[in-house]
């Protein structure tokens, strides 16, 4: 599987979503990563699923939502309505976890689970068979724009390991402080799909920083 680059419009100019959603696919984005947070889970806010679903009209891109809520198994149906491709939740955000990702399933679309950078790659091992995609951030949820925390590359091959062991399809995702340089390292690891925000929305050339991810 080739390496796919996923933008967080986190860091785009929310003014104008649908020029800097076009400016991504120009560039050769591969998904679009959409970063919700509800003030609760997370430090912040952001948008819900009403902005999503204007945006959905921008593009044909994968949609790939990240979840920093609690309760996400409340919105699951919004974000469906809304043209979610993939939903991922926090395994922090909920005591049931499994019938959250069953319900993704059930609606039809990709589910995938995140982690904190605290949060054990253990928690993983019940959920593991039920899912598509494993996001570990690496930063602590909240805003963009922060560093890179170094030991999500060891946190990458261990997780990498226990997929191997249970000879799952699932992919690995890497959210926070993605650059040119340390891009190489989790990709060794084994990350797949690789999130940058700052990173792509902040450079002079969008399709050249696009480009350096892969
Ligand atoms: C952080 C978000 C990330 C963030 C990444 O809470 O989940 O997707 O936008 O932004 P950078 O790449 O700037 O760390
Ligand atoms: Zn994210």
């Amino acid at each position: 599987m080739k390496t796919i680059v996923a933008p967080s419009i986190l860091s785009a100019d929310f003014s104008k979503l649908e020029a800097e959603i076009k400016k991504i696919e120009k560039a050769g984005a591969d998904w679009v990563h959409i970063d919700v947070m509800d003030g609760n889970f997370v430090p912040n806010l952001t948008f819900g699923a009403p902005v999503v679903k204007k945006i959905r009209k921008s593009t044909k891109m994968f949609f790939d939502c990240h979840l920093m809520v609690e309760h996400p198994e409340s919105y699951l149906q919004d974000f469906k309505d809304a043209g979610a491709d993939l939903i991922c939740i926090h395994v922090e955000a909920t005591k049931h976890l499994h019938r959250a990702v069953q319900a993704i399933h059930d609606l039809g679309l990709q589910a995938g689970v995140a982690l904190n950078p605290a949060t054990p790659v253990e928690s993983l091992a019940e959920i593991l068979p039920y899912v598509d995609l494993i996001l570990v951030m690496s930063v602590n949820p909240g805003f963009g724009g922060q560093s890179f925390i170094e030991s999500s590359v060891e946190k990458i091959v261990k997780i990498k390991k226990m997929l191997k062991i249970a000879k799952s399809k699932a992919v690995i995702e890497v959210d926070g402080g993605i650059n040119d340089k340390n891009v190489v390292a989790v990709k060794k690891a084994g990350a797949k799909i690789i999130v940058a925000g700052s990173y792509v929305y902040g450079a002079k050339d969008t399709a050249q920083a696009v480009q350096s991810l892969r």
